[in-house]
């Protein structure tokens, strides 16, 4: 499919790294006339961007707003599975509701929907999930593993790994692993991840994985006590488009080590990990198992001791305590 005026404009500046670019390289590159060219660089000023033009140098990107969209995303986006289609849309419901329906139409491996706020954004076990209107990155991606449904952890695991990499990387803070699903900066949540299965017998026929991180949230926007922001643990506004960036290329690696090098995986999980080695109180419905943490099996459930030495294999649940 050709790539979109927008996306290839900006995936040029992006290479140029700051520097011009000539207007004819870009007319070359768009095989359109120079008019056009101005025409495209307008449109992308409307959208925020702001663009320096020069009569002889041509044209550089100063600034890019704090939006979403797809262009700027696939500009700097070099996966190989996840991202094969990006959607970035101003409010949805649910983007795993939205995902879902687009699973149902056969859509592909890799689709990545994205919204700016939801209505009706949800967490585990039903809970709501707060979206604020561009303060954070709520999105969900169609997978469709070549994994048993008994293994379907793995997909939140290779999802925890790749928001925790992300946010260590993009903004140095230490990042951590709350067994499931929660990943924790000084012990507050940051980001949380909510994977939903469509099997069949013994077949996962779609994976979808949604994800929400507390970007620039304010803490009167979060759940008081338990929540926190990169924004508020860094004191600074973070870029989401980079993070946004970040996450979807190590959820690539992360999602693909899922499949074929899971060790290595639980590996990098393990080292970032608060709930191995700790004391536990995890609650499933009426059942409440206490035990020590002591590893993840292949399956990416977490294996709990028992004070009578029975091993229980636990695979989602609240942690109540982790001592
Ligand atoms: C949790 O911690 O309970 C999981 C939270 C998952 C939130 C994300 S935001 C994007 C996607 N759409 C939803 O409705 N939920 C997930």
């Amino acid at each position: 499919m050709a790539m979109a005026t927008g996306t290839a404009i900006l995936e040029a500046f992006y290479q140029a790294a700051g520097q011009f670019v000539p207007a004819d390289h870009l007319a070359k590159l768009l095989k359109t006339s120079a008019g056009q060219v101005v025409a495209e660089i307008t449109g992308l000023e409307q959208l925020g961007y702001s663009i320096e033009s020069h009569p002889h140098f041509g044209y550089r990107l100063l600034d890019a707003p704090d939006r979403l969209t797809a262009d700027d995303i696939k500009a700097r986006l070099h996966t190989v599975a996840i991202g094969s289609q990006i959607l970035v849309f101003e409010q949805t419901s649910s983007t795993n509701d939205v995902v879902e329906h687009m699973a149902r139409s056969q859509a592909g491996e890799g689709l990545v929907v994205f919204a700016e706020s939801q209505t009706k954004g949800r967490g585990r076990h039903g809970r709501a999930w707060v979206s604020p209107r561009g303060k954070g990155l709520w999105f969900s991606v169609l997978l469709r593993p070549r994994l048993k449904p008994v293994a379907a952890a793995r997909i939140t695991v290779a999802a925890s790994v790749a928001v925790a990499r992300a946010v260590r990387k993009t903004t140095g803070l230490d990042a951590r692993i709350k067994w499931p699903n929660d990943i924790t900066v000084r012990g507050k949540k940051v980001a949380g991840i909510l994977t939903e299965l469509h099997a069949e017998g013994d077949e996962i026929l779609a994976a979808i994985l949604g994800i929400g991180i507390d970007v620039n949230c304010r803490v009167e926007e979060l759940p008081a006590n338990i929540a926190t922001s990169l924004q508020i643990e860094t004191g600074k506004p973070q870029d989401r488009a980079a993070l946004a960036i970040e996450t979807l290329a190590a959820l690539d690696e992360c999602y693909r080590a899922a499949q074929t090098n899971f060790d290595a995986l639980v590996t990098e999980w393990a080292a970032w990990c608060t709930t191995l080695g700790k004391q536990l109180v995890v609650t499933m419905g009426a059942r409440r198992i206490e035990g020590h943490a002591q590893a993840l099996d292949d399956d990416g459930a977490l294996l709990l001791r028992r004070d009578n030495g029975q091993i229980e294999r636990i695979l989602a649940g609240d942690v109540v305590v982790e001592k």
